[in-house]
Order: C-alpha cells, then sequence, then structure tokens
C-alpha cells in the first residue's frame, strides 16, 4: 500500500482540491480533471449512468494510484475491448463477466452511460466503492481485501475456462484437515501457516505482518482459506513470472515459474524458499535430516528431490551427502512444475471443455505439448514403467528392513527414544532415504537418476548392515 506524502495531502483537504493538486503533478491545470476515457475510438463514451453505488476505477486511482497504474495494464482492464474485438460487446450473455456490476443496479449498462465500468474493475473483485470514497477514514465502509477463490471464481468458472471449478477439487482447496484443527484450538499458524493457510501466507509472508498464533481461533475450517488463487495470482498486476505465456498474455503470477537453483545440501538452503520456484514456496523441505528419530522428512520436499539435494545434519556439512547431488532431467521442462501439474487445453465443444490445469494433477499430455516426449501416450508408458520400477525398489527395501517396529520413526509405531537411540547410523539413513523418496510423491518421475542413487545407496548401506 503506498503511503506516500501526496495521498497523505489529500485526505486532509477537500477532495476537489485533492483532484487538482493531482491533475496538476499529471501536467493539467484548472480545478477539473478531464472526463475518464477508456476508449479512445469512440467520443460517444459517457458517464450519465452512474448512479449507483458503483463508481469507477477511474475513481480510485485519485489515491490507490499505484495499484491502479498496474491494474490498468492487466487484460482485466481490457477485457470489454476483447469482446469489442469479436463484435459481442451487445451480447448480454458475454458482457457480465467482461465488466463491473452488468445486470446490478448502477452496474454496467453500455459504454454510453457507464464507460468507467467497463472492463474487469477494482469494483468487480471489491464490490462497489462509493460508500468507501464517501467517507475513507470510516474503516467499516472499506472494500473487503478477500483473498478467497470465490471473488475470482464468479468469472473464472464453466466449461470456457473453469480454473475455481478445477482448484475447488484440488488439495489447495482446504486447509489440510490436522491443521487446520489446531488452526480452530488457536494454534500452529507460525510452524504450518505459510505453506498451509492462505490466510497467514496473504499477511505474513506477502505482507510481512506479525501474525500472532490465535489469529483463526475458534474459526470454521471452511471459512479458511487455504492456497487460492490470490496466493498465487498477483490480482492487480502483471509480473513478468510466467515461463512461456500466450502472446499478449502474463498470467500474473507472484513468484517465477522456473528456478534452477545449485543444489546443496544445508539445512539453511534447502528450507529456503527464495530459492526456489512459485511452487517450490511451499513444497520444499522443512529441515529434517537423516539424524531425526520422532519423523521422517515432511510430504513437501519436492523442490529439494528436483534439484537433487537433501538437507545434511548441520555437524555433518560440508561432508558429503548421502547421495551425491542430481539436477533432474525434469528441471529442463519448459513451465517445470506446470508442465506436468498445469496442462491446459482450450475448449472446443461442451463435450470436450477446457481443461485448465488448476487441479494440479499430472497430466501427461503436458509431456507431449512440451516438446519432451513424442506423445501422451508413450510419456504415460515412461511414468508407469519409472513408477513401477522405483516402487519394487521400495518394497524390496522395506522387506530388507523388517518389521517398522524394529526400525520405524517413534511416532510411525518405531521402537521407543532408547530403542532410537540404540539404531546404527545405516538404519537411520536408510529409513531416512526411504522416506524421502515416499514424501516427495512422484515416485522417481521428479528426478528419475537422483531417486536411482537413492535406491541404490539404501541397497548398499542395507548389504553393510547385513540384511
Ligand atoms: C479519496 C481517497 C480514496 C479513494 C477515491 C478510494 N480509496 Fe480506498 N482507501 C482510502 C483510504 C484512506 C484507505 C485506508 C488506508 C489505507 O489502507 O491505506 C483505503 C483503503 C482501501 C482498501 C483496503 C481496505 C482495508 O481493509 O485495508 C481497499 C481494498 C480500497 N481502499 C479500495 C478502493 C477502491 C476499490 C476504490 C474505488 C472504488 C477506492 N478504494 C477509492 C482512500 C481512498
Ligand atoms: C468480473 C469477472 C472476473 C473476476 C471477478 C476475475 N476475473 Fe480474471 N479475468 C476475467 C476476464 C474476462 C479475463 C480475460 C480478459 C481478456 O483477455 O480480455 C480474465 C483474465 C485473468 C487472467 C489472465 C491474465 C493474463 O495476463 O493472462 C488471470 C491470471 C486472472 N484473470 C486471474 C484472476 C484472479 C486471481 C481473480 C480473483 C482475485 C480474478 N481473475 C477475478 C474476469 C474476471
Ligand atoms: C462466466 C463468466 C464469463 C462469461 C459469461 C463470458 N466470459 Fe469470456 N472470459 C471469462 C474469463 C474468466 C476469461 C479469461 C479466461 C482465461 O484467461 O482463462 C475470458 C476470456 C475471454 C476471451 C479471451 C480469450 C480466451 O478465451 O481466453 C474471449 C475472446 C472471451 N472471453 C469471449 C467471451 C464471449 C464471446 C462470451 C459470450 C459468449 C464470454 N466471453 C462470456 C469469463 C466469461
Ligand atoms: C481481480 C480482482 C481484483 C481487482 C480487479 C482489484 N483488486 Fe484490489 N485486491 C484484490 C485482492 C484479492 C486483494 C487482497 C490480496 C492482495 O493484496 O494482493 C486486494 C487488495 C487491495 C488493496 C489492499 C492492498 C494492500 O496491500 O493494502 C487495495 C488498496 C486494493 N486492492 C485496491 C484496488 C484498486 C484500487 C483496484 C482497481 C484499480 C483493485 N484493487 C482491483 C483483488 C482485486
Ligand atoms: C502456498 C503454499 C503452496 C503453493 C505455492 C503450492 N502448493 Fe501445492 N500444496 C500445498 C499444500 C499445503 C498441499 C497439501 C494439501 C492437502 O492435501 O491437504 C499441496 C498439495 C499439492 C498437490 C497434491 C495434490 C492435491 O490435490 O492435494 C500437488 C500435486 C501440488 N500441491 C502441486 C502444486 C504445484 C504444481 C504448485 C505450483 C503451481 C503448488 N502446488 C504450489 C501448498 C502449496
Ligand atoms: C514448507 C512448507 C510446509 C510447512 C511449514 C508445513 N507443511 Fe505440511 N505440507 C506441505 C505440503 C506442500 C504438503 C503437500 C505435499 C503433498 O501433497 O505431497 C504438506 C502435507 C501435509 C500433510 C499431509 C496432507 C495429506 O492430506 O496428505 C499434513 C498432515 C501436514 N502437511 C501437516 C503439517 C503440519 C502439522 C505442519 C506444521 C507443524 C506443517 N504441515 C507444516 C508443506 C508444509
Ligand atoms: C498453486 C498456484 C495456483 C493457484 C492456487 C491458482 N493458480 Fe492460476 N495459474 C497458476 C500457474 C502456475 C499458471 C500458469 C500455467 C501455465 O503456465 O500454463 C496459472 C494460470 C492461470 C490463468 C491463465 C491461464 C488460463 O487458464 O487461461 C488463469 C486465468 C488462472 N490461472 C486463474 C486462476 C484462478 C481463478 C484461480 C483460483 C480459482 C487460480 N488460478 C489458482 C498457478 C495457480
Ligand atoms: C516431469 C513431470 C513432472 C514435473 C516437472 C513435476 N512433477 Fe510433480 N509429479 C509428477 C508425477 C508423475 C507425480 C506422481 C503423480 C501420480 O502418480 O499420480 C508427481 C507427484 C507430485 C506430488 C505428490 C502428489 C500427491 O498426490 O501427493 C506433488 C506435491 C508434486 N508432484 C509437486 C511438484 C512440484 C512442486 C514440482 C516442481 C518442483 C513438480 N511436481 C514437478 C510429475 C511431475
Amino acid at each position: 500500500m503506498q503511503a506516500n506524502a501526496n495521498r497523505a495531502r489529500l485526505f486532509r483537504r477537500p477532495l476537489l482540491a485533492g483532484i487538482f493538486i493531482l491533475c496538476a503533478g499529471l501536467g493539467m491545470s484548472g480545478t477539473e480533471c478531464p472526463p475518464a476515457d477508456n476508449n479512445n475510438n469512440s467520443n460517444t463514451n459517457g458517464d450519465t449512468g452512474l448512479t449507483g453505488k458503483y463508481i469507477g476505477s477511474e475513481r480510485c486511482s485519485q489515491c490507490h494510484s499505484s495499484v491502479h497504474a498496474t491494474w490498468s495494464n492487466t487484460l482485466h482492464a481490457t477485457a470489454l475491448e476483447t469482446l469489442e474485438a469479436i463484435g459481442q460487446d451487445k451480447n448480454a450473455d458475454c458482457i457480465g463477466c467482461h465488466t463491473v456490476g452488468f445486470g446490478e443496479a448502477g452496474g454496467f449498462v453500455d459504454r454510453a452511460t457507464t464507460n468507467a465500468l467497463a472492463g474487469v474493475g477494482c469494483e468487480s473483485c471489491h464490490g462497489p466503492g462509493k460508500d468507501h470514497v464517501e467517507n475513507v477514514q470510516d474503516e467499516s465502509l472499506r472494500p473487503p481485501k478477500n483473498i478467497a477463490s470465490s471473488v475470482c471464481g464468479a468469472c473464472h468458472t464453466g466449461s470456457h475456462h473453469p480454473n475455481f471449478d478445477d482448484w475447488e477439487t484440488s488439495g489447495h482447496a482446504m486447509v489440510t484437515e490436522h491443521v487446520a484443527d489446531a488452526f480452530t484450538a488457536g494454534t500452529q499458524p507460525n510452524s504450518c501457516g505459510r505453506c498451509h493457510s492462505g490466510d497467514f501466507f496473504y499477511l505474513a509472508i506477502l505482507n510481512t505482518e506479525t501474525v500472532e498464533d490465535n489469529f483463526l481461533e475458534g474459526v470454521a475450517r471452511e471459512d479458511m482459506n487455504g492456497i487460492t488463487c490470490a496466493v498465487c495470482h498477483n490480482p492487480h498486476a502483471q509480473t513478468g513470472n510466467a515461463a512461456t505465456p500466450e502472446e499478449g498474455r502474463d498470467y500474473q503470477l507472484r513468484f517465477p515459474q522456473i528456478a534452477n537453483p545449485t543444489p546443496t545440501n544445508t539445512i539453511s538452503a534447502a528450507t529456503d524458499s527464495a530459492r526456489f520456484n512459485l511452487c517450490g514456496q511451499c513444497h520444499h523441505s522443512r529441515g529434517r535430516t537423516w539424524t531425526d528419530t520422532s519423523r521422517g522428512p515432511h510430504h513437501s520436499v519436492q523442490s529439494n528431490v528436483y534439484a537433487g539435494e537433501m538437507p545434511m545434519p548441520e555437524t555433518d556439512v560440508p561432508t558429503d551427502p548421502l547421495v551425491p547431488s542430481r539436477i533432474s532431467v525434469h528441471s529442463l521442462a519448459p513451465e517445470q512444475c506446470s508442465t506436468c501439474h498445469l496442462y491446459r487445453q482450450d475448449f472446443m465443444d461442451e463435450r470436450a471443455p477446457a481443461i485448465s490445469g488448476h487441479t494440479f494433477a499430472v497430466n501427461t499430455g503436458g509431456c507431449a505439448t512440451s516438446g519432451c516426449h513424442p506423445n501422451a501416450g508413450q510419456a504415460t508408458v515412461a511414468l508407469t514403467t519409472l513408477q513401477a520400477e522405483i516402487e519394487g525398489d521400495l518394497a524390496a527395501i522395506a522387506m530388507r528392513l523388517g518389521d517398522i517396529s524394529t526400525w520405524g520413526y517413534s511416532s510411525e509405531g518405531g521402537p521407543d527414544a532408547m530403542g532410537q537411540a540404540a539404531l546404527s547410523d545405516n538404519i537411520k539413513k536408510i529409513r531416512f532415504l526411504y522416506n524421502y523418496v515416499l514424501s516427495d510423491g512422484s515416485l522417481g518421475v521428479h528426478n528419475p537418476d537422483y531417486i536411482r542413487s537413492i535406491m541404490d545407496e539404501c541397497e548398499s548401506l542395507l548389504d553393510d548392515e547385513g540384511l
């Protein structure tokens, strides 16, 4: 939020004087700004129809000028031009999602009477702004900053662009059950929230605010925000973070879609979000190493496996890692994680609706359109063959280790504290490596050769143990 001196001045003076300062700042003279005019091709635009609660994005720019400036470069701002270009701007079936408040009292009607409401404007997401603008000091009238996906889902839905519908079916849509229970009880946000809670991510990570552990106390799981649209997308700005956006598009991603960290094996690097891409902001190690006895690596080690690294106990650094680092062949995939997990396809007809990729489930279509594999069928064969190989290796290792009560972590029915202390280093290393592969969840796909080296290392450690 820009809190510059200019705006502070605005609030202390009558609004007209504020506008005067603003126009003067833009090199204009007089006491009135020229009328808002989004469409330079036409001189029949007007705003006589702005009689209700909607006032148009131009008005917001008086005080929120930097948000307005970046928003005006997004495709949202020109969504009505998109319809005009194909002669659909008078089609009532289309206008609703390409303008502000269409069909509502005081909402968009046409360029001639409500030009300020053309396109997807501030009030499309924030609701009508008149009351707020007339009394900016009244906090109760301020438009909500709502990161819920339902805000975007009002438009990004249906067979042409089912991003919301698909997202709703994904694990990102709800805070993980056990974690949500802790939040409701007033505990854990500062240890689990940065990856499991959109609410926490927004306040603590994006806005660097201090958040108390009880900030979601009493809130029901269905009222919490998981990994919502606004966690991954910047609602106000193009960012240049997409790897291969279609021409004229940007996707407004908050973090780069591609990152190629140099593999390292320190806890501090393995847990450092700044090294990783958008998905890796959360899908990275929580720092557990082979010496931990209560539990294995968290379910989130995908980015580390992709980079071919694993954290080592600080005392072992810089000694050799358990397995040599090895960057994944799949890190060359043109959109990295999104290549496989966000495969998209345009709408063809109602029987072949668009695929938005927002279930985040793997679709081997992406293995082919990326140019990496000849076609989806062959990619599926390669995938199932590799996964079968790694599953076989994992089963063989578990077999050689024997009953989990003799070697497992204490949280999963393994030996008690004394028994843990008695386990050999080799057994601890084997179970860590074994669980590292399980936690990654791809059964080898994220980094085939690295995972194979891990399997080999397990086998040779088992040999050393005489198992
Ligand atoms: C005359 C100045 C002015 C105008 C015009 C204005 N705002 Fe604000 N807005 C404020 C002030 C002051 C605040 C509170 C201080 C802050 O957050 O910086 C605020 C806060 C907000 C917030 C944050 C609310 C919160 O809970 O923190 C949003 C969202 C917002 N405005 C949206 C809009 C929208 C949308 C428009 C246009 C429809 C608009 N504003 C027009 C002055 C203005
Ligand atoms: C009022 C309807 C509406 C709402 C609400 C809405 N969008 Fe959109 N969005 C659109 C339309 C229409 C387009 C396409 C504009 C065009 O290409 O002309 C679009 C385009 C986009 C794009 C593509 C931008 C690009 O450069 O490729 C992204 C990303 C996006 N919206 C994200 C969001 C997010 C995130 C939210 C919620 C915070 C949201 N939208 C809310 C209607 C909406
Ligand atoms: C339910 C809301 C909604 C309705 C109704 C709607 N659109 Fe859209 N439209 C969108 C959204 C959201 C996008 C952005 C799609 C994306 O980027 O994934 C979009 C994008 C577009 C685009 C840009 C190209 C593309 O497909 O991404 C065109 C063209 C378009 N719409 C035309 C139309 C036409 C023509 C109609 C009426 C027949 C229509 N829209 C009705 C929400 C809607
Ligand atoms: C596509 C939906 C969407 C549009 C369009 C949109 N906003 Fe927002 N806005 C959000 C969301 C979601 C948040 C909360 C997340 C964030 O801050 O990024 C937000 C946050 C804000 C905030 C608080 C930011 C802060 O850091 O305090 C302000 C102020 C604001 N918007 C003003 C505007 C103005 C002015 C416009 C039009 C120029 C606008 N927004 C357009 C969705 C939108
Ligand atoms: C802000 C944190 C965060 C970001 C960013 C994030 N994820 Fe996730 N992801 C999670 C959490 C938390 C879960 C576990 C949800 C559950 O199962 O309860 C998850 C689950 C998943 C799953 C498991 C399948 C499912 O539906 O549960 C996949 C696949 C996935 N994410 C892929 C991705 C991809 C690809 C990206 C980047 C485009 C990404 N994630 C970005 C936090 C995040
Ligand atoms: C560094 C980010 C991060 C932190 C911090 C984090 N998690 Fe996770 N967690 C994830 C991701 C990402 C997944 C999803 C991985 C997948 O689906 O394969 C996940 C998955 C889970 C799952 C399994 C979900 C399922 O349904 O399969 C549980 C349970 C869980 N986390 C609990 C916690 C708890 C409790 C905390 C805090 C003590 C925590 N996590 C902290 C990133 C994190
Ligand atoms: C976990 C991160 C993540 C979440 C959550 C997420 N997106 Fe996306 N989104 C992406 C990525 C990554 C891309 C770029 C995909 C690509 O490169 O093909 C994308 C692309 C898009 C696009 C442009 C491509 C298209 O589909 O036309 C739109 C629009 C969009 N997202 C809307 C949404 C909406 C709406 C939501 C919430 C319902 C949402 N996203 C939630 C990561 C996310
Ligand atoms: C080459 C394709 C590919 C790339 C690139 C890729 N993945 Fe995967 N991922 C897979 C496959 C295949 C699976 C196993 C899915 C299955 O068997 O259903 C998987 C599994 C996962 C899972 C576990 C899903 C679950 O249900 O628990 C998560 C989380 C995940 N990937 C996240 C990521 C992240 C984050 C990245 C980027 C660092 C990434 N993936 C890169 C193909 C890929």
